[in-house]
């Protein structure tokens, strides 16, 4: 077997972080409500209440917050834009404020030798949009979100390059509209299939734009990707393995990629009377605009077996645990009979793998089996957007942090991506979740992921003081040697 000796040399070895998970300053300079400002708000939704109201304090932080990346070395910062400080009610007047922050925020990074990674929608629907259209269940979001596009590319366009449409589509319909975990907290399979279209609609519409007006760019969306694997050799769960792979990514990757719906899924969905509508129309706008690299964010993948889930059984309630990869395939099972899709396979531990404390699975060589898969499939070049190690770090009285345990993680990983790439998957860079601790969408801040530490938890603020960990110096001299050693 042939190994790489080092990754290439313009690899775009980053970080990544969104906007409602570290900005704060929630409300200020002109900024308008999201949907995650509201719903953090509504008893029981987060842990322990937590909302992004002060978050990390990035907005008021940056340039330390960047300080760090230039002593890090790190090559590319991942960030998302709020919607909301652009076009505070999403579709009105735009906030020339909130534009400044982000050419600021740009310039920063471009001072400091770091070419900034720019995540359009990270999951934080203007409030107002949702209110009057419904969010993504209304085509009228498209021309909004066009809009708020069209002024983000006009303003940065000569100083970014790489762009990122939608982040993990996947996740955030699934977990607004069947698990009612996320905004805006519904259980319906066929609103799900409805809106999930519209953000179809809506990727296309952006990057169709985005090719007329930043010709020299890349634009692509990041997708939540676990490769699904059969529980055994046995055909039937080798079918059942191949029809989870359909429902959960060909269903999104083959649209995004292809601008076409798998058929198989599709018949499936028009049986059970939940598939979306799609008009000649829609399908021309698909076909038309297809992006430049596919984002994937990696943290583990699904085993799945033929159904054995005949009626729901009785079991005891478990702490709702929801993966970023693949939400349906984690849930007990008598929430997974409860969906209209479990016929076709059903979600199983997989016996030989270890999990984090928040039971997603640690699978290292199944970042090698996803880049494949999609490198094989698709054929586009990959820039890894996210993938990291959530988990409870300790501050020692010296005031440092020795998580070794996201060391080896990460280690184990990219050693996995190194072996792709010598596989011959183009993967253009490598953005670690996450640069400083933020807070998780529903897990607070005691499941951290940063190289960097800050100084607070979910009932107080402290000092929001930043402290490198011992990974933060480890991924410097990754850096450094540029994967040499890994
Ligand atoms: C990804 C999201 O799905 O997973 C991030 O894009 C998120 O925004 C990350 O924070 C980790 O999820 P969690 O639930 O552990 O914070």
């Amino acid at each position: 077997y042939k190994e790489i000796d080092s990754f290439p040399e313009d690899f775009l070895w980053g970080a990544a972080s969104a906007a409602y998970q570290i900005e704060g300053a929630w409300n200020e300079d002109g900024k308008g409500p999201s949907i995650w400002d509201e719903f953090s708000k509504i008893e029981g939704k987060t842990f322990e209440g937590t909302n992004g109201e002060v978050a990390v304090d990035h907005y008021h932080r940056y340039k330390e917050d960047i300080s760090y990346m230039k002593e890090m070395g790190l090559k590319a910062y991942r960030f998302s834009v709020a919607w909301s400080r652009v076009i505070p009610d999403g579709e009105g007047e735009i906030n020339e404020k909130g534009l400044d922050f982000y050419e600021n925020l740009v310039d920063e990074l471009i001072k400091n030798g770091i070419e900034p990674v720019l995540t359009l929608y990270h999951w934080d629907m203007p409030q107002a949009l949702q209110d009057k259209y419904g969010g993504w269940e209304s085509r009228e979001v498209i021309p909004a979100f066009e809009k708020y596009c069209e002024a983000l590319f006009l303003r940065l366009r000569d100083k970014v390059k790489y762009w990122v449409t939608m982040n993990e589509q996947n996740v955030f319909t699934s977990l607004g509209y069947r698990w009612a975990a996320h905004p805006p907290a519904v259980t319906d399979l066929k609103r799900m299939y409805a809106a999930n279209h519209v953000v179809n609609l809506a990727n296309a519409t952006a990057i169709s734009l985005f090719h007329q007006l930043v010709p020299k760019g890349l634009i692509g969306p990041s997708y939540g990707y676990g490769p699904i694997y059969p529980l055994t050799a046995d055909p039937s769960d080798v079918l059942a393995a191949e029809n989870a792979e359909a429902f959960n990514n060909d269903w999104t990757l083959d649209v995004y990629c292809r601008g076409t719906y798998p058929k198989f899924v599709m018949k499936q969905l028009e049986h059970l009377g939940i598939a979306p509508q799609v008009t000649a129309e829609d399908s021309r706008l698909l076909t038309s605009a297809t992006p430049d690299f596919l984002g994937i964010n990696y943290y583990h993948g699904g085993t799945v077996q033929q159904n054995r889930i005949e009626k729901p059984e009785n079991q005891s309630s478990t702490e709702k645990n929801f993966s970023k990869t693949d939400p349906y395939l984690m849930q007990p099972k008598e929430e997974q009979a409860m969906s209209p899709e479990v016929p076709m396979f059903n979600g199983i531990e997989n016996p030989y793998l270890e999990k984090t404390k928040w039971g997603w699975e640690i699978d290292p060589v199944g970042f090698r089996v996803a880049l494949r898969r999609i490198q094989s499939r698709y054929d586009l070049p990959v820039f890894v957007t996210e993938n990291g190690l959530g988990a409870i770090d300790v501050l020692t009285e010296d005031k440092k942090i020795h998580d070794d345990y996201r060391i080896d993680y990460l280690n184990e990983h990219l050693v996995e991506m190194k072996k792709a790439i010598a596989d011959g998957v183009e993967v253009i860079g490598y953005c670690a979740w996450s640069f400083t601790d933020l807070l998780s969408w529903l897990n607070g801040y005691k499941k951290r992921y940063g190289f960097v530490y800050v100084d607070r938890d979910e009932h107080d603020e402290k000092t929001l003081e930043r402290i490198p960990k011992d990974s933060f110096y480890w991924y410097q001299q990754v850096i450094k040697e540029n994967g040499e050693n890994l």
